[in-house]
């Protein structure tokens, strides 16, 4: 089997390194930029570095921060407008998973004629955007380092991803750990089980990547070692390094190799019962790891190997599996990972009342293993208890 390693945006990383964005776009000759971020952003002063360096190197910007939680089409026009107005030169966006993605959707417009949604369902935009400087403010999405904008379609009432080399690729990711020292112990929770199920999805899956296979281990061993200490101080500046380091090798893994149940069961009880993505992937990682088991063991295997543990006790397909999703358990425990049944509302009835959308989600065609419909509501169910 061939395989294919294609997608890597060129990244700046390490304490500071956001303070370098105005001579990063003076390099490229930008004289003005729109800056993207959100409420949440501007509450914790992270844009003030990123401003003093844009103003410093000369550059002039416009600031758009009417980001939706989930970014919809309606938001990103708005947007696209602000900056075909201002005839801005960069897209910058400064924050989580939303604003990257809010800016990667401006970036489309800044290239390619309105509306949004003729990019949706396949529809691609054929024009380059402008250069884009994606910085993330948490440990997770990592998608910084990945060409997918993931857009509510407010008419359609649905998420749809626009995929683009040439508009969501970052012409510069930069990583900067300090922009993520003041991230709250439950939202580095959230967000770092995201990218440990990027980096552990992707290296399960059906298809074969072994430069996507090298970065997933080494970001699920730095997240095992170091989430759980990120949660329990703030200010454990190694930690924070790692998880963003983690976070975008994980972003990159599954921008070559995609995630498989883990994200069908988690965008599925998250759109079902409107709970934040890692949390409810985060619910559902260990046991997609553990069904699959039979179907990829060596696979399953070497995330174990990966986690640190000793594998070599575990002879079979099925308990590889349940070792490994025991260790996923125990380590949603020590990253204080909130359980689905501990949240408001949430029943088990309604959890299992999200199968028909399982096998219906995009990453559902990776999976080594298919699922009968009795299955998926057994695993909903086993999800909601916490138990493998
Ligand atoms: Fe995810």
């Amino acid at each position: 089997m061939t395989s294919t390693f294609s997608i890597c945006a060129p990244a700046l990383m390490g304490f500071g390194a956001s303070l370098a964005i105005g001579e990063k776009c003076a390099e490229l000759g930008v004289k003005k930029a729109i800056l993207v971020f959100d409420q949440g952003v501007e509450n914790a002063g992270l844009t003030k570095g990123v401003e003093k360096s844009l103003k410093d190197a000369g550059i002039d910007y416009v600031v758009f921060k009417d980001v939706a939680a989930d970014p919809t089409d309606v938001s990103i026009e708005a947007g696209g407008k602000v900056g075909r107005e201002a005839k801005v030169e960069a897209v910058i966006g400064v924050g989580g998973g939303s604003v990257l993605d809010t800016a990667k959707g401006i970036n489309v417009l800044m290239g390619n004629p309105s509306p949004l949604s003729d990019y949706f369902l396949g529809g691609k935009p054929t024009n380059p955007g402008l250069p884009i400087f994606l910085i993330p403010t948490t440990g997770g999405t990592g998608s910084e380092c990945t060409l997918s904008c993931i857009v509510t379609d407010v008419k359609a009432r649905r998420k749809t991803t626009i995929r683009s080399k040439n508009c969501n690729l970052s012409t510069l990711a930069i990583v900067d750990p300090e922009l993520m020292m003041g991230l709250p112990p439950l939202l580095t929770a959230i967000t770092g089980i995201d990218a440990f199920a990027h980096a552990a999805e992707c290296a399960t899956n059906n298809k074969t990547n072994p430069v996507s296979d090298a970065l997933a281990k080494e970001a699920i061993g730095n997240l095992v070692r170091h989430l759980p200490r990120a949660v329990a101080d703030g200010s454990d500046r190694e930690a924070r390094e790692k998880v963003a380091i983690s976070a975008m090798m994980a972003g990159t893994a599954f921008a070559n190799s995609l995630p498989h149940l883990g994200h069908c069961f988690g965008h599925s009880i998250g759109a079902t019962l409107h709970l934040p993505h890692g949390l409810a992937v985060g619910a559902a990682i260990a046991q997609a790891l553990c069904f699959v088991s039979d179907a990829v063991p060596e696979k399953i295997r070497a995330v174990g190997s990966a986690m640190g543990l000793d594998m070599s006790s575990a002879g079979d397909p099925i308990s590889i599996g349940r070792k490994v999703g025991e260790a996923v358990l125990k380590f949603k425990e020590e990253i204080k990972l909130p359980a689905l049944k501990d949240q408001k509302g949430v029943t088990r009835e309604a959890v299992v009342s999200a199968h028909p959308l399982v096998t219906k989600d995009g990453c559902y065609p990776f999976s080594a293993k298919k699922l009968t419909e009795d299955q998926t509501k057994e695993l909903l169910g086993k999800m909601y208890d916490g138990v493998l």
